[in-house]
């Protein structure tokens, strides 16, 4: 079982101790909970590849606009426990929000400029700048000090996301290596996500548009202008967008090899995302 730290200071404490017990390497894995095959895949890498594994499992508020689903999002901390469990995690850290942001908004907090603010961060306004500031507190938090390798992991089906705490790692010199994590899907092909939950078995079904048509774009068998008619197509479902991007600037490239085509539809009243590297 692993041990559950709901305070700064416990989770600094047990951590603390495990490095003077000799562990050489840690691996944080942040999430928002509701953890599914995908986030639990994530827990198993950072279980082979560190001698001590920390799960961060909080809904962070400043990362929702205010017409999200911050007060809907699944919080399930008992069965997230048991997962993380079977998966050997350590320690668990599932602070309140008030342990977090003490007397609400931080005053000094992250922003993520021009890459945070396209795709994802145009229909998400602030959402990057939520999450940079979070995970920025959590590099902290979780930093296992001098001679210990501290390794982060964050999940490819968050592309623009992973991105960005990668530009947060070099712009702030955080002693972290980031590791990022193959997209995990279910069998039908749907990238796994917490808000799938919210779908409806039709929904679900034609929620697969996306994966399909990422592959047909890939294949080179649509254009764009295609592909984004055919997601658009689909009974039930509204595209965002659909472009492609160079991987390490974001920056809209027409589709070749070595880029990563981008896409974000509602699908009912559920939005998902899902990329695929062409
Ligand atoms: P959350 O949505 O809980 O996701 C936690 C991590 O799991 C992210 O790095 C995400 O990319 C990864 N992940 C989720 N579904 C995945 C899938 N199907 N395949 C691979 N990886 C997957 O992302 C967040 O939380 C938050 O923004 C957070 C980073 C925790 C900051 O609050």
């Amino acid at each position: 079982q692993p041990v559950v730290c709901t305070t700064v200071d416990q989770m600094r404490e047990a951590l603390d101790a495990r490095v003077a017990e000799g562990a050489t390497s840690v691996g944080l894995f942040p999430t928002m909970g509701a953890l599914h095959d995908g986030h639990l895949r994530i827990a198993q890498t950072a279980r082979e590849e560190n001698q001590l594994v920390v799960v961060s499992v909080f809904v962070n508020p400043l990362q929702f606009g205010p017409n999200e689903d911050f007060d809907s999002y699944p919080r399930q901390l008992d069965q997230d426990v048991a997962g993380l469990a079977d998966c050997g995690v350590d320690l668990v850290f599932a602070p309140s929000t008030e342990e977090m942001y003490p007397g609400g908004v931080p005053v000094v907090s992250v922003t993520s400029g021009q890459a945070g603010s396209v795709l994802e961060g145009a229909t998400r306004p602030g959402h990057f700048d939520g999450a940079l500031t979070v995970v920025n507190k959590l590099f902290t938090i979780a930093q296992p000090g001098p001679g210990v390798e501290f390794r982060a992991y964050f999940g490819e089906k968050d592309a623009q996301q992973l991105l960005l705490m990668q530009r947060m790692v070099r712009d702030f010199n955080h002693r972290v290596e980031i590791r990022p994590v193959p997209i995990v899907r279910s069998e039908t092909g749907l990238a796994l996500s917490s808000r799938n939950q919210y779908l409806t078995t039709d929904d679900a079904a034609h929620a697969l548009v996306l994966n399909r048509t990422l592959h047909s774009l890939a294949a080179g068998e649509l254009t764009l202008e295609q592909a984004r008619a055919a997601i658009n197509r689909e009974p039930g479902v509204k595209l965002d967008y659909l472009v492609t991007v160079d991987p390490d600037t974001l920056a809209e490239v027409e589709p070749r090899a070595g880029t990563l085509a981008l896409t974000a539809a509602w699908v009912g009243p559920t939005r998902l995302i899902d990329n695929l590297k062409i």
